[in-house]
């Protein structure tokens, strides 16, 4: 089929629900991508953060082929070799909690809405912030502090409550008997990569102590190993209650996990909440190698050192062109606020062979993969730089 058959043939079958750029992929190689047409492109952006080693990781890619030649799924009224598995690798990193696995990001955040009704009997009420992002089913839309996200959606669950990001005196304002839980991105990646501040999570996580409300953590973004942690929770030396997690999970597979805290996760019993296809043997496996990949290639230490260098080399082309107004993130993912609209700069980039993405109109976003090389992202920040400085 040629492009633009392609492209007819996309619009006339598949509903219209994103914004496409106009380019088919068709093979993938570590940091890049490339087209039908054979052009190679530098991906600073992999599937959203999905594809968290990079394009086809060996690791990855033989975990899957093990697997699928032995058993591709089994129900979850069974067992299999690897959910529990994975469930104790997760715990690994100081957070001592059962596991419930789904697919996807909303998923998750809405398996951590039910648990915190559950828990709380009579208390229902979740506090969340302006600008944050929770996904898109019905219950994670009222959770997501964005006006536009829930425009002809209406009405919406209801018991959610908006605070102010970074501002611990909104929240306490908000909290009144029926509270229950606080949710809470560490950075907010949709909202412009807005990186919450130490005393204010301090400060978050002694006011749920004081008024028992649980914390939950939505790391679908910031987790596995995004920002030079396992999860971004550990940058700030507190424990949450609940975690949730999805995108760089399995590698580009479709896996997602909500972590509760061991001492209260028996509150959910058989029959409280449930996912076909949650945690079966292939992604689960897959997600099994990423994170072996993650501590044996030691890249939690890279993802800390390249976020450095990133960032030096940003705050450069900050002093450089007067566009940029502002450098925020951590780890490997980086926003770079603009003062003109970004749309263009993503086009720009795209034509010169660099995959970036762009949120709230004016903040240009980067989330290399984590084994990203030191070389690649001179490369890939050459091309912004040529981008920013000819359009
Ligand atoms: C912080 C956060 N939570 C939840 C979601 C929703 O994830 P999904 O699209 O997998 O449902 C996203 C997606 O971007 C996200 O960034």
């Amino acid at each position: 089929m040629k492009k633009e058959e392609i492209f007819n043939f996309y619009n006339k079958y598949i509903l219209g629900t994103y914004f496409k750029l106009p380019v088919i992929f068709v093979k993938g190689k570590g940091s890049y991508l490339w087209d039908i047409d054979g052009k190679k492109y530098l991906d600073f952006f992999p599937g959203w953060g999905v594809v968290s080693l990079g394009h086809c990781h060996p690791k990855v890619m033989s975990a899957i082929r093990n697997q699928v030649s032995k058993l591709i799924f089994v129900s979850n009224n069974y067992y299999h070799s690897f959910q529990a598995k994975l469930a104790k690798e997760l715990n690994f990193f100081g957070f001592d909690s059962k596991v419930f696995f789904c697919n996807s990001g909303a998923e998750a955040n809405e398996a951590a809405i039910k648990f915190c009704r559950k828990f709380g009997k009579t208390r229902y009420k979740i506090i969340t912030f302006k600008n944050s992002f929770h996904g898109r089913t019905l219950a994670c839309l009222a959770a997501t502090g964005q006006e536009k996200y829930r425009e002809g959606f209406l009405p919406l669950p209801e018991g959610f409550k908006t605070a102010i990001f970074n501002d611990l005196k909104s929240v306490e304002e908000l909290i009144d008997k029926e509270t229950i839980a606080v949710m809470l991105e560490l950075i907010q990646g949709e909202g412009g990569v807005n990186v919450a501040k130490e005393e204010f999570v301090l400060g978050l996580r002694k006011l749920c102590d004081e008024k028992d409300l649980l914390l939950v953590i939505d790391e679908v973004q910031t987790g596995i190993g995004r920002t030079g942690k396992m999860f971004c929770y550990q940058h700030y030396n507190i424990q949450p209650d609940i975690i949730t997690l999805a995108k760089g999970i399995a590698g580009g597979l479709p896996l997602a996990a909500m972590m509760v805290r061991e001492d209260i996760a028996d509150v959910m019993k058989p029959g409280s909440h449930a996912s076909t296809f949650g945690g079966g043997p292939i992604v689960c496996s897959a997600a099994l190698a990423v994170l072996k990949t993650i501590q044996k290639d030691k890249l939690l230490t890279h993802v800390i050192r390249m976020g450095d260098y990133i960032f030096k080399k940003l705050a450069e082309l900050k002093s450089k062109y007067s566009i940029i107004k502002e450098v925020r993130g951590k780890g490997l993912m980086w926003g770079i606020e603009l003062n003109i609209p970004a749309t263009k700069i993503v086009e720009s980039a795209l034509e010169r062979g660099l995959l970036i993405n762009c949120t709230q109109d004016y903040v240009l976003r980067i989330m290399p993969a984590l084994n990203i090389s030191k070389k690649d992202i001179d490369k890939g920040l050459k091309i912004l730089e040529n981008v920013l400085k000819y359009g």
